[in-house]
């Protein structure tokens, strides 16, 4: 009989640190379902090939593709099998990962585990995501960074401070957008293009989809309106709720508004 190792097992053999940090069991509860299936997956940072032996032996049909900013020696590391593929380049050098889109085309799966400094995180997040295909992850190892200062993370401002986990936070607006009861909503390049963000102990996920479902509340259908118009019609005084949800309410959101703008200007929040 044979048995099929679980992705923690295949971790212990090859002694990657995604064990101890208590990855590989979040990943499993993703990956279990589609190990078998025909995957492109990336991983940003090589270093001693251990992730990427562990990637080979779960995923036996998947194409594994690293990338490390230094030379990887393919021996040495035992990189040399048929399910690997390895570069050398910068996860934030625009024109290698673009060749590597080239030669690849779309990914199933990436993962960054490169440098971990924001600028990085942020960068390649921006290059790679538009080339994970629906349904797709992306996956950012050693979230404890975006604590530190010593790699762009921010400690002290954990609300408002740009660091890598602030950007993975406001992406969970993205999900929501159609509801955001804001005239001047100036629409973000990922509305539309993301139906999940997960976040585990230094670990981020998030799922690339069609999220274009149209909002039935926001925006042409006002709740003042709908009120307006329910209550009027049931309890009659037409004119009371006139004043109350089309001429108070509406003042009130525009003040709202009005003093939001004000506050964001008078704290430099852009
Ligand atoms: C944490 S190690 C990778 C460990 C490996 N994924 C594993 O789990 O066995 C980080 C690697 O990222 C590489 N690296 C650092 N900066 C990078 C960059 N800008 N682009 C690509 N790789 C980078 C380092 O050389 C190092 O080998």
């Amino acid at each position: 009989m044979i048995v099929t190792k679980n992705l923690t097992s295949i971790a212990e053999i090859y002694k990657t640190d995604k064990l101890e940090h208590g990855y590989t069991a979040v990943y499993e509860k993703y990956f279990e379902n589609i190990r078998d299936h025909k995957l492109q997956i990336l991983e940003i940072g090589i270093a001693d090939g251990k992730s990427l032996l562990m990637w080979s032996d779960y995923f036996k049909n998947s194409n594994i593709i690293g990338i490390d900013i230094h030379k990887i020696d393919i021996k040495e590391k035992k990189l040399d099998r048929n399910n690997i593929k390895v570069h050398q380049g910068s996860q934030s050098d625009e024109k290698f990962i673009n060749e590597l889109i080239n030669q690849y085309g779309n990914f199933n799966i990436i993962i960054d585990d490169g440098s971990h400094l924001k600028k990085d995180v942020i960068k390649s997040f921006n290059l790679l995501f538009p080339h994970l295909n629906n349904n797709g992850l992306y996956i950012v190892e050693d979230m404890q960074t975006a604590y530190n200062h010593f790699f762009g993370g921010n400690p002290f401002d954990l609300k408002y401070s740009n660091s890598h986990m602030n950007f993975f936070k406001h992406l969970t607006d993205r999900l929501n957008y159609q509801e955001i009861a804001n005239p001047f909503y100036i629409s973000n390049k990922y509305d539309a293009k993301i139906t999940n963000v997960s976040f585990y102990h230094n670990l981020v996920f998030v799922r690339k989809g069609v999220n274009d479902k149209l909002s039935k509340e926001v925006l042409n259908h006002s709740y003042e309106d709908m009120k307006f118009k329910e209550k009027s019609s049931r309890l009659g005084k037409k004119t009371r709720y006139y004043l109350k949800y089309k001429v108070f309410y509406k003042i009130y959101t525009f003040l709202f508004m009005i003093f939001n703008i004000l506050k964001r200007l008078l704290l430099l929040r852009f």
